[in-house]
């Protein structure tokens, strides 16, 4: 007997594309092809099926997903776009380049999906299947390459099913992918554009429609500037302003609570990530509750978070490295 289900194959038809959308709506996760390679969709506002994908791909941390999107329009209303971006997505878009921008305020993509980030990177992708699935979902669809964490990016259904089989709920087969590399990826969040991963866009490309892309040598200077202000921290995710205590068996009423099961009496604020103990939902809830109790504490003058421990199993092991990241000691600021 199978420890798992099998995963559906489903072909890039009407009856196939109406099943995924089905599944991608129920909070179940269906790899579909895209120009660059096979992505791991998830309903990118359903934060618990946002965690499945990182269950499912069995990464050891938290990464920032990609969102797509079935136009430009439907992108930039979740994102704050910029005349620059505008540019890029009129010339660029269907097309394998990804733009990182903050968040629009409203923005309704579930804070696990941006790993934290106040930004988030959008694609339109140019693929027809891919581009019918979208519509027919009509929400943002989170997708890392479909691969097992450390494996090389799927760019046909069976490397898919390869990796992820019995994992994951269904494969939209649309053939091999035609680029096969990823996407771009391209920050704009900061003074000019900033090559983070260079891919199926070419950066030449990009120049010509808007001026001189930076890359290299700056990112990793701002980095370590960054690093040496929070060390510890993983720079671009969201630190919380209070000082965060781990594996917490009693809490002080001038600290703030993230529980993990039955929570500790005593706190002067909860967020309770699961309180049957389930990781994927914790997983789904830890940004929000990091962000919550950060407000509450600095609200009601709270010294501190304290942590449960959180077993270093499963979703485990991707929870406790953002909360150790989010705990190591971080040097006075000048
Ligand atoms: O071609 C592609 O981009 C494919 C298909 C499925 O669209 N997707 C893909 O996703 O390659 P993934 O998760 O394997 O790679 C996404 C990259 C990672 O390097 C991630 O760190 C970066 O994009 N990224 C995503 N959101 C970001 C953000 N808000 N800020 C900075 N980097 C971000
Ligand atoms: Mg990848």
């Amino acid at each position: 007997m199978r420890d798992a289900p099998e995963t559906e194959l489903l072909a890039a038809d009407r009856a196939g594309l109406a099943r995924a959308a089905a599944l991608l709506k129920g909070g179940a996760l269906v790899a579909f092809g895209t120009e660059t390679v096979y992505g791991l969709g998830a309903d990118a506002t359903d934060a618990a099926a946002v965690a499945r994908v990182f269950a499912a791909k069995g990464r050891p941390h938290f990464n920032p997903l990609i969102c797509h999107y079935p136009d430009a329009d439907a992108a930039f209303a979740h994102v704050r776009a910029d005349e620059t971006a505008r540019r890029l997505a009129a010339r660029c878009w269907p097309g394998p380049l990804s733009l990182v921008l903050p968040r629009a305020p409203d923005c309704p993509v579930a804070l696990l999906a941006g790993a934290g980030l106040d930004t988030l990177a959008v694609r339109v992708p140019a693929h027809p299947a891919a581009l019918a699935l979208l519509h027919a979902v009509a929400r943002p669809v989170a997708a890392p390459s479909a691969n097992r964490s450390g494996g090389v990016s799927p760019t046909t259904a069976a490397h898919v099913l390869d990796g992820l089989g019995g994992r994951i709920a269904a494969v939209l087969d649309s053939g091999p992918c035609p680029v096969g590399v990823e996407s771009t990826v391209l920050d704009l969040t900061g003074e000019r554009p900033f090559l983070l991963r260079p891919g199926g866009t070419t950066v030449e490309a990009i120049e010509a429609l808007v001026g001189p892309v930076a890359r290299g040598i700056p990112h990793a200077e701002a980095e370590a500037a960054r690093t040496l202000r929070s060390p510890g921290l993983l720079v671009s995710h969201y630190a919380p302003g209070l000082p965060v205590r781990l594996d917490a068996s009693t809490v002080g009423a001038e600290e703030a609570l993230l529980a993990f099961g039955p929570p500790l009496a005593g706190a002067g604020a909860v967020f309770n990530l699961s309180q049957d103990g389930d990781l994927v939902e914790a997983a789904a809830r830890l940004f929000d509750g990091l962000r919550s109790l950060d407000a509450t504490g600095a609200a009601r003058g709270l010294r501190r978070i304290a942590v449960m421990p959180i077993p270093d199993a499963g979703l485990g092991l991707a929870i406790n490295d953002r909360l150790q990241r989010a705990a190591a000691p971080r040097a006075a600021v000048g």
